[in-house]
């Protein structure tokens, strides 16, 4: 392994049913002023609002809202916030909803204390900030491990880029099951692939030999397979839903990356796609996968074919054939969930969109092999 430092902030609260309480004791070291972010409607649809406006209130707050966060948050929506935090005076930022809504307030609480443009200030000054309002995270649609890190993911509409940002860490993060009972079951399985894209990410990075953290990994993966079939199959099933909230939490919470670059140009592909089509990110995950794999065959056969192995658990007389049906197995799996495997399933038919979204996307170091744009748009396009 490479040499590393690990700090983790984050209080992690787990379990069916203990919203409440956490939030509770959690409100105790907040301040009076709690700007109450979510989406688009689903918290009042659920009834969840007024379960969490009635705690907050509970607790002496002054709840302010900040509602309407759409899925892939935009930066438009990021300065909203901010100047809401500044006119209101916020001490708190309290995010309940998916990785959209979780990773807008990251930023806001970062941007309201900035006189400059957040944006301009990480990618033209190649500065970051270090002043944030405190926040805590509630998870209502798990996958992203947004709640465990403090890297946001923003749609810039007029740049047409979706890029990461550094924003804050949340001080807590609450993963009750229950709040993702009213998730329809199409965003599980995109959370859960997503999740299962983080592990992936991570393993194919450099370096490819063995380790803990490798190790660690394989064993995640191979959970969020077996609990995503026990879903499907039963929607109630609380324990499956419970594991599956985890093992997102650990794939994004550093362990796995420990001691290892991490790979993720799959990601900065969605993105770029994602930045011309608000497309949804564990779907188009799905798309792109199968087919960057199949361009990895080179460089990263080894390391396929012992994921084949280990996670898909089939193998081939050589270590190229065994990467070969690793990824076989993928694409199957990616079917039986029912998750896309083209880009017109997800509406997207113009070839330029996807010549566009390679052209504009992160090259990422962490890859065992150096895209070129050609070739990434060539992987996009066998998908159309
Ligand atoms: O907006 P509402 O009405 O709340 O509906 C949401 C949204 O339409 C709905 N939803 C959430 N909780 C619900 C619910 N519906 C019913 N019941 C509930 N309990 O679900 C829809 C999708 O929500 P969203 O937050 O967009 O999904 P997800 O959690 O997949 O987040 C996607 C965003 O996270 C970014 C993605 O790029 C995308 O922007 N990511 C963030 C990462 C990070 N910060 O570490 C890593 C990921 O790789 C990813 O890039
Ligand atoms: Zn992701």
């Amino acid at each position: 392994m490479n040499n590393f430092i690990f700090k983790y902030p984050v209080r992690q609260y787990f379990g069916k049913g203990c919203t409440e309480s956490a939030l509770k004791e959690e409100m105790k070291q907040a301040g009076r002023n709690v700007l109450l972010a979510y989406g688009g409607g689903s918290l009042k649809r659920t009834g969840l609002y007024d379960k969490f406006a009635g705690w907050l209130h509970e607790c002496g707050k002054n709840v302010i809202d900040f509602g309407g966060i759409m899925p892939n948050s935009t930066y438009a929506k990021v300065q909203e916030g901010a100047q809401l935090v500044r006119e209101c005076g916020i001490d708190f930022i309290l995010a309940v909803g998916g990785g959209s809504v979780i990773d807008c307030c990251k930023v806001v609480s970062a941007q309201a204390g900035l006189d400059e443009d957040i944006w301009e200030m990480q990618y033209t000054k190649h500065r970051f900030p270090t002043k944030f309002v405190p926040m805590g995270a509630v998870v209502t649609a798990s996958g992203t491990g947004a709640e465990q890190n403090n890297g946001a993911v923003i749609t810039h509409t007029e740049k047409k880029l979706k890029q990461p940002l550094v924003g804050a860490y949340h001080n807590f993060a609450i993963l009750d099951s229950d709040l993702t009972k009213t998730l329809p079951m199409a965003q599980v399985v995109s959370g859960a692939f997503d999740t299962l894209s983080h592990c992936m990410e991570t393993y194919m990075g450099k370096p490819q030999s063995d380790n803990l953290s490798d190790e660690l990994n394989e064993t995640v993966m191979r959970n969020v397979i077996r609990n995503l079939r026990v879903l499907i199959a039963d929607p109630g099933n609380d324990f499956a839903r419970g594991e599956l909230m985890w093992d997102s939490a650990l794939a994004e919470n550093s362990l796995l990356k420990l001691g290892k670059q991490t790979d993720f140009q799959c990601h900065m592909l969605e993105h770029a796609v994602g930045a011309y089509t608000d497309c949804n990110h564990g779907r188009a995950l799905a798309v792109i996968h199968p087919t960057l794999y199949r361009h990895l065959l080179g460089e990263g056969k080894a390391k396929l074919a012992r994921m084949a192995e280990r996670v898909w658990g089939v193998k081939g007389d050589t270590p190229e054939q065994t990467a070969v049906r690793g990824i076989d197995a993928l694409e199957d799996f990616i079917k039986e969930i029912g998750l896309p495997t083209r880009w017109s399933e997800l509406g997207i038919t113009d070839e330029n969109v996807l010549r566009a979204a390679a052209d504009s996307c992160l090259l990422m170091p962490g890859c065992c092999k150096q895209f070129s744009r050609d070739e990434l748009f060539e992987i996009l396009k066998e998908r159309l």
